[in-house]
C-alpha cells in the first residue's frame, strides 16, 4: 500500500506515472514560465458525507492510483473507510511539465446521530495549512516556501433529488470563506438525465438563497469566442455530476473504458454524454487551475491573515489595510484599468473623427478641382463648337475662312466679319 500520512502532506508522497492524459500541460498557457521550471503544485480536497465515492473520484481524476486498486487490497476488503484527514502527494509529469499533486481525503460524515460540529477538523486542516504558509512567508529566507494551502475543494452531494440538506448547507457555509468550493452531484449513474437537471437547479437555488460562495471562473475581457465557450461550458455544468470508477469495461463496439457496468449497460465515466466527469477534470487541471492557485492566494489567504492579525489585535493602518486587503485592492485596479479603457476610447474617438474631418476636407477639395476642370473643359467644347458652326456657315455661304481666329474681325486690316 502507499504510505499514507495521517495530517502531514510531505509525510506520504508517492511517486506515480500517469496511465493516461489528464491534461495539465497546458498549464504553462496559463502560467509564468518560471512556475513551469519549478513545478506546480496544487492541492485539492474532497469533502462530504461518507460512502459517496471520494476516494474513488480522486483516483479517476488523476487517471493513476493514488489509492490502491481494490485487486490489491485484501480478498474480502472494500476500500476502507476513511477514518482520519489523509493527505497523498503524488508527482505526476504530463509532457514535461511536473505536477506535485495533493489530496487531502476527508472521512465522510453524516454517521453520527448528532452531526454538529462535524465541519470543524475540516475547516481547522484548512486553516492549519494557511498558517503554515505565513510562518513560511515570515521566516527570513522566503526563498523556498511550499504551498499546501487547500487550492480547491470538491463537495460531493448525495444524489437524494431532493434539496440540499442541513448539514450540506451548514458544512458549506462554514467552508466558502476559506476555499474554493466546487460542488460535486456524486454518483450521477444513480439517477435520470431529468432528474439530474432538476437537481442541480435546485441544488444553485439553494446555494443562492444561502449566500454560499462557490467558485466562479472568472471571465477576461477580449477572450477569444474559443475561451469564452469552454467557460460558458463549464459554468453551465456546475454543480457537476460525477460518476467515478477506475475499471475498464468492455462495451458494445469493443472498446475498453472507464466505466460502471450496468446489466441494462455500461455508464462511462469519460463519455460527456454520461456525466460531467470530463468537464470537471478539464475545469481542475486544466482550465482553471491557475486561477484556482490565485484565487486561494489573493483573496482566500489575504482575507483569512487580515482576520488573524485583526484577532491578534494587530491593528493596521487603514491604507495598509488597503495595500493587503486584495479585495479592495482588486476592486480598485478594476476601477481604473476602466477609467483608463474608457479615456483610450475618448481619444481614439477624436483621432478618428478629426481624420474624418481632414479626409473630408481633401474629398471637398479634389471635388472642387474637379468640378472647376469639367467647367473649363465644357467651355473649351462650347468655344470649340461655335468655331465649327461658323466655319460650316462660312462654308455654305461661300465665304472665305479665317486662317486662324476666323468668327473674330481683325482691328487692323485683314478679314472683317461679316
Ligand atoms: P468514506 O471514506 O466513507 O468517506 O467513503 P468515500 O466517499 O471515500 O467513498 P468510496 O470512494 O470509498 O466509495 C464508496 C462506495 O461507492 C464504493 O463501493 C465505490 O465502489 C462506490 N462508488 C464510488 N463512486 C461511485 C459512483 O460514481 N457511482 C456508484 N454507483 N458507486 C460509486
Amino acid at each position: 500500500l502507499p504510505q499514507q500520512g495521517s495530517d502531514d502532506p510531505t509525510s506520504s508522497i508517492i511517486r506515480k506515472t500517469l496511465m493516461g492524459y489528464v491534461g495539465f500541460a497546458s498549464l504553462p498557457n496559463q502560467v509564468r514560465t518560471k512556475s513551469v521550471r519549478k513545478g506546480f503544485q496544487f492541492t485539492a480536497m474532497v469533502v462530504g458525507e461518507s460512502g459517496l465515492g471520494k476516494s474513488t473520484l480522486i483516483n479517476t481524476l488523476f487517471n493513476t492510483q493514488l489509492y490502491p486498486p481494490k485487486e490489491q487490497l485484501p480478498p474480502s476488503a472494500e476500500r476502507p473507510q476513511t477514518v482520519a484527514i489523509e493527505s497523498i502527494s503524488a508527482d505526476i509529469e504530463e509532457n514535461g511539465v511536473r505536477l506535485k499533486l495533493t489530496v487531502v481525503d476527508t472521512p465522510g460524515f453524516g454517521d453520527f446521530v448528532n452531526n454538529d460540529g462535524s465541519w470543524k477538523p475540516i475547516v481547522e486542516n484548512i486553516e492549519s495549512r494557511f498558517d503554515s504558509y505565513l510562518e513560511q512567508e515570515n521566516r527570513v529566507n522566503r526563498q523556498k516556501i511550499i504551498d499546501n494551502r487547500v487550492h480547491a475543494c470538491l463537495y460531493f452531494i448525495q444524489p437524494t433529488g431532493h434539496s440540499l440538506k442541513q448539514i450540506d448547507i451548514e458544512f458549506m457555509r462554514q467552508l466558502h470563506t476559506r476555499v474554493n468550493l466546487i460542488p460535486v452531484i456524486a454518483k450521477a449513474d444513480t439517477l435520470t438525465d431529468d432528474e439530474v437537471v432538476e437537481f442541480k437547479a435546485r441544488i444553485l437555488a439553494d446555494i443562492a438563497h444561502h449566500q454560499i460562495q462557490i467558485f466562479q471562473a472568472p471571465t477576461y475581457e477580449n477572450e477569444d469566442e474559443e475561451s469564452l465557450a469552454e467557460a460558458e461550458e463549464i459554468a453551465s455544468k456546475i454543480p457537476f455530476a460525477v460518476v467515478g470508477s477506475n475499471q475498464l469495461v468492455k462495451i458494445p463496439d469493443g472498446r475498453d473504458v472507464r466505466g460502471r457496468a450496468y446489466p441494462w449497460g455500461v455508464v462511462e465515466v469519460d463519455n460527456e454524454d454520461h456525466c460531467d466527469f470530463v468537464k470537471l477534470r478539464q475545469m481542475l487541471v486544466r482550465t482553471y487551475m491557475e486561477e484556482l492557485r490565485e484565487y486561494t492566494n489573493d483573496v482566500l489567504y489575504e482575507n483569512w491573515r487580515t482576520d488573524k492579525l485583526l484577532s491578534m489585535g494587530v491593528v493596521q493602518d487603514q491604507s495598509v489595510f488597503k495595500e493587503i486587503n486584495p479585495a479592495s485592492r482588486m476592486q480598485e485596479e478594476r476601477v481604473m484599468h476602466e477609467a483608463k479603457l474608457a479615456k483610450m476610447e475618448a481619444e481614439m474617438k477624436m483621432v478618428f473623427q478629426q481624420k474624418v474631418q481632414e479626409k473630408e476636407a481633401k474629398l471637398k477639395q479634389s471635388e472642387e478641382e474637379l468640378y472647376a476642370r469639367h467647367r473649363e473643359m465644357k467651355d473649351a467644347l462650347e468655344k470649340q463648337r461655335l468655331d465649327l458652326e461658323d466655319k460650316k456657315r462660312r462654308i455654305e455661304s461661300g465665304r472665305p475662312l479665317t486662317p486662324d481666329r476666323p468668327n473674330q474681325t481683325k482691328k487692323k486690316g485683314g478679314f472683317l466679319r461679316s
